[in-house]
């Protein structure tokens, strides 16, 4: 019998810890703010600031918006970046991605003070990460071990299967795993035999970015199965990587989506904003 994880129960948790930190620092006249650039008009992207600006107002975190319009120059929007770089008011930076084509999106992520670097996108911190010298870590990957620690499922020596290799999750995600003393496998559109290698997992992480990618039969009895998958199904509906209905029945645990991973990349967002806070006022 599965049992499905419940990340908006997780993430409620979360956020109700940080508003009463929120709260506390409040008390010592410390305001927790977390700056939010979107340029453009992706509707994804609206829908995700939107959210983002909600869970600010739930926990207490002042959010400032920047909403910028497509044809923002790189130049400009590096001068905006630098802006807020300077500002003391101002905690945690981020610039939602995808950027428009003609703007480097490395240039801009790398030009946000790491201190301020709440997405951990910058190349210093991804580093400070790999290394397990961090304040702060990815939102996305945190938030599945935020997951699998709440429900109490060990990693130490599991066999955990990612696919998916992006700077977003796949990598950090490994990096997370290992941590927590997990024999780590990267799986990507490449691999060969992907089977082989999720028949043995004891957890897949199914991060690749295509609906219905891991079905029953790359699946092992007991297994565990992370989706991080947002995808739209032939009808328009949210859908993950993991063909839910049919993958369900051989697991122990198995994310939904929606209300799985999503929330806790924001709920984890707002961790990484108060812990930039704390660390900016030497809390
Ligand atoms: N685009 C998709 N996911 C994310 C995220 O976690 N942070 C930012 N800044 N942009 C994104």
């Amino acid at each position: 019998m599965y049992k499905i994880i419940d990340g908006k129960e997780v993430s409620s948790f979360i956020k109700s810890r940080v508003k009463e930190e929120v709260a506390v620092l409040g008390e010592k006249g410390i305001k927790s703010t977390l700056a939010v650039i979107i340029v453009g008009d992706d509707p994804a992207s609206r829908v995700y600031v939107n959210n983002k600006k909600r869970a600010c107002e739930a926990t207490g975190i002042v959010s400032r918006e920047y909403a910028m319009t497509q044809e923002t120059t790189e130049a400009e929007l590096l001068e905006l970046i630098s802006r807020l770089n300077e500002e003391k008011e101002v905690n945690g930076i981020l610039c939602q991605l995808p950027l428009p084509r003609h703007i480097d999106e490395k240039k801009v992520i790398d030009a946000i003070n790491p201190e301020k670097d709440v997405d951990v996108f910058s190349e210093v911190n991804v580093g400070k990460m790999w290394i397990g010298d961090y304040d702060v870590a990815s939102c996305t990957p945190k938030g599945v071990i935020e997951l699998l620690d709440y429900y109490g499922i060990a990693l130490e020596g599991k066999n955990c299967v990612i696919i998916g290799r992006s700077n977003i999750v796949g990598k950090p995600m490994a990096s997370l795993l290992l941590e927590k003393n997990a024999t780590v496998t990267i799986c990507h559109s490449r691999t060969a035999d992907l089977s082989f290698f999720t028949r043995n997992a004891d957890v897949i992480i199914a991060a690749v970015g295509r609906k219905r990618f891991v079905t029953a039969d790359m699946v092992k009895d007991g297994a565990v199965v992370i989706d991080v998958g947002i995808n739209r199904d032939e009808n328009g509906k949210l859908c993950g990587d993991v063909d839910f209905e049919n993958v369900k029945e051989k697991c122990s645990f198995i994310t939904p989506v929606p209300g799985g991973c999503g929330p806790m990349t924001i709920a984890v967002l707002m961790k990484n904003t108060l812990a930039v806070t704390k660390k900016q006022n030497n809390v």
